[in-house]
C-alpha cells in the first residue's frame, strides 16, 4: 500500500493526468500485439498517409488526420489518441490496477471522443453512428478472450467489480 502511495505521489508530482506524455503504439504492441494488429489494419492507423505531402503538414487537416504530431511526436491517430497519453499507466503493475489506470492518465474512449473528429465537417456522406462505427475498429474482442483464457480469475474479479466487462 505505501509503494503504491509513493509512487502516485512521484507522478503526481511529475504531472501526470496533466500534460499527456505520449509513449508511441510500438510501446503498447509490446503488450497488446492482438489490439495492435487490428488498429495497425483500420485507416486511423494510416490517417496521415491519405493526405497528399502538401496537406501533410496543413495544420487544418492534421488536427484530425494526425493530432499528436506536433506535440507529442506521434502520428496518425494511434492508441493514446484515445486512450489517454500512456507515459505513467504503460508498464504492467499499473495495468492491472484499474482504479490507478485511470488516474495516471488512462481514458475511457467515448462517443463524444470519436466526434471531436467525426463531426459535421469530415467528410462522411452518412452521420457517425457511435454503435455501428464501434463495430468497425474492434480491437478488443480477441484482446478479452485471450486474458480472459490467460487469467480467468482475474477477468471474474474485473466483471465483478464493473459488469459492463
Ligand atoms: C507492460 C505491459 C503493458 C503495456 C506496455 C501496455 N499495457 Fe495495457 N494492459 C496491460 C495488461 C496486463 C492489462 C490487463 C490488466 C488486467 O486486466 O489485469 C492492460 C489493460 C489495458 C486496458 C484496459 C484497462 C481497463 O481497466 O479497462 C487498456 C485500455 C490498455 N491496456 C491500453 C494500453 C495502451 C493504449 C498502451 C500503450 C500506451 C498500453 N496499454 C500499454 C499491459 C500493458
Ligand atoms: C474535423 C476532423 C477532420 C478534419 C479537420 C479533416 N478531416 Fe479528413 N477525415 C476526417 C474523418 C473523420 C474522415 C473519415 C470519414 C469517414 O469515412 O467516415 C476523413 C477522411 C478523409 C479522407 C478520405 C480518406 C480515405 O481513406 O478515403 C481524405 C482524403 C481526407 N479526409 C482529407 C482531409 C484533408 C485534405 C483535410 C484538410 C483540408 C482534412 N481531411 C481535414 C476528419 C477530418
Ligand atoms: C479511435 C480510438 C481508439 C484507438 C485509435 C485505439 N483504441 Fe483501444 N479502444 C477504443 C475503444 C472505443 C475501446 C472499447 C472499450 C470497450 O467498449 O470495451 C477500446 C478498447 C481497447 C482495449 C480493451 C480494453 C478492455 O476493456 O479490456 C485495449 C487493450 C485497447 N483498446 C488498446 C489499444 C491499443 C494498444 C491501441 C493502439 C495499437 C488502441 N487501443 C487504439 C478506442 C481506441
Ligand atoms: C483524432 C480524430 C479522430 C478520433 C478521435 C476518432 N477518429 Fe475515426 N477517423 C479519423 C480519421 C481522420 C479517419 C479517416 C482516416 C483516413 O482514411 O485517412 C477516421 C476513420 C474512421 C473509420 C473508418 C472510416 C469509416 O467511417 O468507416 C472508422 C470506422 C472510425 N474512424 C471510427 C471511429 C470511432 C468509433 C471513434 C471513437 C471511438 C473514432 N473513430 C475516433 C479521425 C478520428
Amino acid at each position: 500500500m505505501q509503494f503504491r502511495a509513493l509512487c502516485l505521489g512521484v507522478m503526481l508530482a511529475s504531472g501526470a493526468g496533466r500534460a499527456a506524455d505520449f509513449v508511441g503504439p510500438e510501446s503498447c504492441k509490446a503488450c497488446h500485439a492482438q489490439a495492435y494488429d487490428a488498429w495497425k489494419q483500420s485507416k486511423h492507423a494510416r490517417a496521415k498517409d491519405s493526405l497528399s505531402p502538401q496537406q501533410q503538414s496543413d495544420a487544418r487537416c492534421l488536427s484530425c488526420h494526425a493530432p499528436n504530431l506536433a506535440d507529442q511526436n506521434v502520428s496518425n491517430v494511434s492508441c493514446e489518441t484515445c486512450h489517454g497519453g500512456g507515459q505513467f499507466y504503460a508498464s504492467s503493475y499499473v495495468m492491472k490496477d484499474p482504479e490507478l489506470l485511470r488516474l495516471v492518465g488512462l481514458v475511457d474512449p467515448s462517443e463524444k471522443g470519436c466526434r471531436t473528429c467525426h463531426d459535421a465537417s469530415s467528410p462522411s456522406l452518412q452521420p457517425f453512428s457511435f454503435v455501428e462505427k464501434l463495430k468497425l475498429i474492434d480491437h478488443w474482442t480477441a484482446e478479452k478472450a485471450s486474458r480472459a483464457e490467460a487469467a480467468p480469475a482475474d477477468v471474474a474479479k474485473r466483471q465483478a467489480r464493473d459488469p459492463n466487462r
